[in-house]
C-alpha cells in the first residue's frame, strides 16, 4: 500500500483555485519579478528575450575559471531543496548543476518512503519542513496542481515562504522545459529570422506529454508560427491547449501520421508514448508511424531541426542522431543553462551578472558558439 500521498485541506486554496489563471497568477510573483516558477504562461516575449540573453552570458563567463568562480560566489550563501518524488535523470541533474554554477548548496528528496511521509506526514507539511532549511525548492511531482498547492500555501501561510519551480508536475505542465526548448530553436533559427514564421511538428503522446503542453502556450508569443501536431487518435492534443491556441491566434493542425509532415516542418519535435500513466499498465501500440528513421531524414527539409525533450525509447533512431539537424543532445545541454539563468532571475543576480559579468566576456567569443 502507498502509504503517502495523503493530502491536506487548507482553507482557501479551494476558492483560489477555482479563479481563472490569469487572475491567480499575481500571487507567484513579487515586485514585478518572477518568484514561483509553476505555468508557460507566467512568461511573456520580454522576459524570454531577455532569459536568453541571460542564458547566453552565463555560460559564456562560465567556461573562463574566473568566470565560474565569480558566478559561483553569487549565491554561496543560498540553499536549494530538489524535490523530485517522480523519476527524472536530465532535469534533476540540470537542475543539480546549474544550483552548483551559481554556488548553490543543495539537499534531495527523491523518494517519499525515505521521508516522514512514510509516518503519515503530508506533502504539504513536507514542503513546508524544507522552507525551514532552504531558500529554494524545485519540484517535480506525479500530482498536477501540486506544484501550484504548495507555493500558495507557502505564499499564503508560511512565515517564511521560498521561492518554488515546477520541474514537472503530472502530465500537466513542465514550463522549464519549454524554456530550453524555445532556447534551443531560437539558437537554431537565429540566422533565418529567428522563431517567427516557421512550422514547428509536434509527435507523439501529446495527451499526456506535458513538454508539448508547456510548449504550445510559449508558441503565442512568436507571430507567424504554426503547429503541426502528430499523435495516434487516442492521444491527440488535448481541449485545453487548442482552445488556448484558437483565441490566441496561433494557427495549428492536427494530423495522425508524421509522414506528410515530414517535408513542411522546420523543426519537428518527437516525443514517447507516456505509458507511465496507464493505470492498467496497457500501453497503445500503434507507435510505429510516430517514429523518426534514417530513411525519413531526405524527406526533411535540409535545414530542419529533429528536437527531442528525452527521455528517447524508439522514437528517433540512433543512426539520426549523426546528422547535424539533430538537435535533441544540444537541447539537453542548453536545459542546464537556461535554468541557471532563471533562478538568477528569481533571486535578482541577472543585473549583476549583465553588469559586473561583463568583465569575464572580454574574450570577444561570440555568444552562440558554445
Ligand atoms: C520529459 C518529462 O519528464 O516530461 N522529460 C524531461 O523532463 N526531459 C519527457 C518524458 O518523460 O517523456
Amino acid at each position: 500500500m502507498q502509504k503517502y500521498s495523503f493530502y491536506q485541506h487548507f482553507e482557501g486554496w479551494e476558492e483560489f483555485v477555482k479563479r481563472p489563471l490569469g487572475e491567480r497568477l499575481p500571487v507567484f510573483f513579487r515586485e514585478g519579478r518572477i518568484y514561483d516558477v509553476l505555468f508557460s504562461q507566467q512568461f511573456d516575449r520580454p522576459f524570454l528575450d531577455s532569459l536568453y540573453d541571460l542564458t547566453n552570458r552565463i555560460r559564456r563567463i562560465a567556461k573562463a575559471r574566473e568566470g565560474a568562480r565569480w558566478l559561483h560566489d553569487l549565491h554561496g550563501h543560498r540553499r536549494a531543496m530538489l524535490y523530485f518524488v517522480q523519476p527524472s535523470t536530465r532535469t534533476f541533474l540540470s537542475f543539480l548543476n546549474a544550483c552548483h554554477i551559481l554556488g548553490f548548496h543543495t539537499s534531495e528528496i527523491r523518494d517519499p518512503h525515505t521521508s516522514s511521509e512514510i509516518k503519515g506526514e503530508s506533502p504539504e507539511d513536507s514542503i513546508r519542513t524544507f522552507s525551514s532549511y532552504v531558500d529554494l525548492i524545485v519540484m517535480r511531482h506525479p500530482q498536477e496542481g501540486f506544484a501550484e498547492k504548495t507555493a500558495w500555501l507557502l505564499n499564503v501561510y508560511s512565515d517564511r515562504p521560498v521561492p518554488l519551480i515546477n520541474a514537472g508536475s503530472g502530465s500537466d505542465q513542465h514550463p522549464t522545459q519549454a524554456l530550453l526548448d524555445v532556447y534551443t530553436l531560437q539558437r537554431s533559427f537565429e540566422d533565418r529570422g529567428g522563431i517567427e514564421g516557421k512550422v514547428i511538428a509536434l509527435v507523439g503522446d501529446l495527451k499526456r506529454g506535458r513538454t508539448v503542453r508547456s510548449l504550445s502556450y510559449l508558441m503565442k508569443n512568436y507571430p507567424g508560427v504554426k503547429l503541426l501536431f502528430a499523435a495516434p487518435p487516442a492521444f491527440q492534443i488535448g481541449e485545453d491547449i487548442k482552445e488556448f491556441l484558437s483565441n490566441q491566434g496561433v494557427p495549428f493542425e492536427e494530423h495522425t501520421s508524421l509522414e506528410p509532415l515530414l517535408g513542411r516542418a522546420d523543426a519537428i519535435y518527437m516525443t514517447r508514448i507516456q505509458d507511465e500513466h496507464d493505470k492498467d499498465g496497457k500501453s497503445e501500440s500503434q507507435y510505429e508511424d510516430f517514429c523518426l528513421r534514417k530513411r525519413d531524414l531526405a524527406k526533411m527539409k535540409p535545414d530542419a531541426i529533429v528536437m527531442h525533450p528525452l527521455p528517447r525509447r524508439g522514437e528517433i533512431e540512433v543512426a539520426v542522431d549523426r546528422d547535424p539537424r539533430a538537435m535533441y543532445w544540444r537541447q539537453e545541454r542548453n536545459g542546464m543553462w537556461i535554468r541557471a539563468a532563471l533562478i538568477s532571475v528569481i533571486f535578482g543576480s541577472d543585473e549583476e551578472v549583465r553588469t559586473e559579468g561583463e568583465r569575464y566576456l572580454s574574450d570577444g567569443s561570440p555568444a552562440y558558439s558554445l
